[in-house]
């Protein structure tokens, strides 16, 4: 039997990953995406190289140039494809653009992900529905944990945290940022219709999920590898955060897609086992490019920057008991850091 995927932000960092995975797995692929990240981040931003090289790479892939915004061209998309499963990645993802295009975020964030989801309970209700969402969604209520100075980086000192943050961590009451609300906006949304109408979704939060030439480690290891200097905000340089390859992430969907449950929250991420401060990445950079990390240290942390989030991945494993990390930090760092390389 022909299955389809429709993956929205298609030629995003995790969408790509997506398509990738799916159509070499023998999916028919289908891709919404309209470039927007190049309207937020300019020039940059653009996407469309990776478009092309999903193009390029895999016949079964399709692409389609669609605004999630676009109601009416949503709910026609999805009642044409009718897919197997959609996965959900389109999105504004900046906390510092959300404040200054609070109408464009909350439009993409939010209100996208509920056109997608209507239109996914009019065309297709029995399909599998991942929502990617972000660990923001916990806005500042994380550094209420009670933690403790090591020599190198900031843990929970409560052990209930032991593991990391649980999806029972609550989501208000706290200073989450324009995205973060808009995130949780979209998060609710999803909960409800899988458990108001039945719908098989799941939405998975990570912190820093990513390979290759995106987020904050990918920065890190481009100033190590330029010989630049990189500003660490408050703290100490202790914050630690949890990392997962993307890789990790696309097999985590597999088995949600294999196996759906409705209305469930992951908070996918690395775990204790591939979190890091920001000091110890300097350490781990340094080791495997061979050059020392120049950093300045500005006194100011950046505003309801978490001092230490790590995921609790119990509850994942225990529904999937298949699915694990299987990328440690350094292969990460490893494949980040070749991949600079080639780029120079
Ligand atoms: N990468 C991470 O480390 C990370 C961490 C936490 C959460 N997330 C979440 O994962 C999701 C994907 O993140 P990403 O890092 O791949 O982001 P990304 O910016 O690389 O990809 C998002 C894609 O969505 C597209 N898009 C934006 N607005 C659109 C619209 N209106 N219609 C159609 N397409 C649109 C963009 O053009 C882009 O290609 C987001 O929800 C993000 O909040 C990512």
């Amino acid at each position: 039997m022909k299955r389809t995927l429709l993956v929205t932000g298609s030629s995003g960092l995790i969408g790509s990953e997506v398509v990738t995975y799916f159509a070499g797995a023998g999916w028919e692929v289908h891709g919404a995406d309209n470039n927007m990240r190049a309207d937020f981040f300019g020039p940059q931003g653009d996407t469309r190289w990776n478009l092309q090289r999903l193009q390029q790479t895999f016949p079964a892939f399709h692409h389609h140039e669609l605004d999630i915004r676009n109601r009416a061209g949503v709910v026609e998309l999805l009642k044409e494809l009718k897919p197997t499963a959609v996965v959900h990645t389109a999105a504004q993802p900046s906390h510092d653009l959300a404040a200054s295009r609070p109408f464009d975020d909350f439009d993409v964030n939010a209100v996208g992900t509920f056109n997608l989801l209507e239109a996914a309970r009019l065309a297709c209700p029995e399909s599998p529905f991942v929502h990617m969402s972000t660990n923001k969604v916990y806005g500042d209520a994380p550094n209420e944990i009670q933690l403790q100075e090591l020599p190198t980086r900031w843990d929970y000192a409560d052990p209930a945290y032991a593991d990391g943050i649980a999806e029972t961590f609550r989501i208000d009451r706290c200073k989450h940022s324009i995205f973060g609300a808009s995130k949780v906006a979209a998060d609710i949304m999803v909960q409800e219709y899988g458990r108001y109408f039945n719908l098989p979704t799941c939405l998975t939060g990570p912190n820093h999920s990513g390979v290759e030439l995106h987020g904050f480690l990918s920065y890190l290891i481009k100033c190590n590898l330029e010989g630049r200097t990189y500003r660490v905000f408050g703290y100490q340089g202790k914050q630690v955060r949890d990392n997962i390859h993307s890789h990790d992430v696309v097999q985590f969907m597999r088995h949600f897609i294999e196996q759906p449950r409705c209305g469930e929250v992951y908070n996918i991420g690395g775990g204790r086992a591939n979190s890091i401060s920001i000091w110890e990445a300097f350490a781990l950079i340094a080791e495997i490019s061979g050059q020392p990390m120049k950093h300045e240290y500005v006194d100011q942390n950046r505003s309801g920057d978490h001092i230490c989030y790590i995921s609790n991945l119990a509850k994942m494993k225990a529904h999937y008991p298949g699915w694990d990390i299987t990328k440690n930090l350094r292969t990460t760092f490893e494949e980040i850091h070749a991949a600079w390389v080639n780029r120079h």
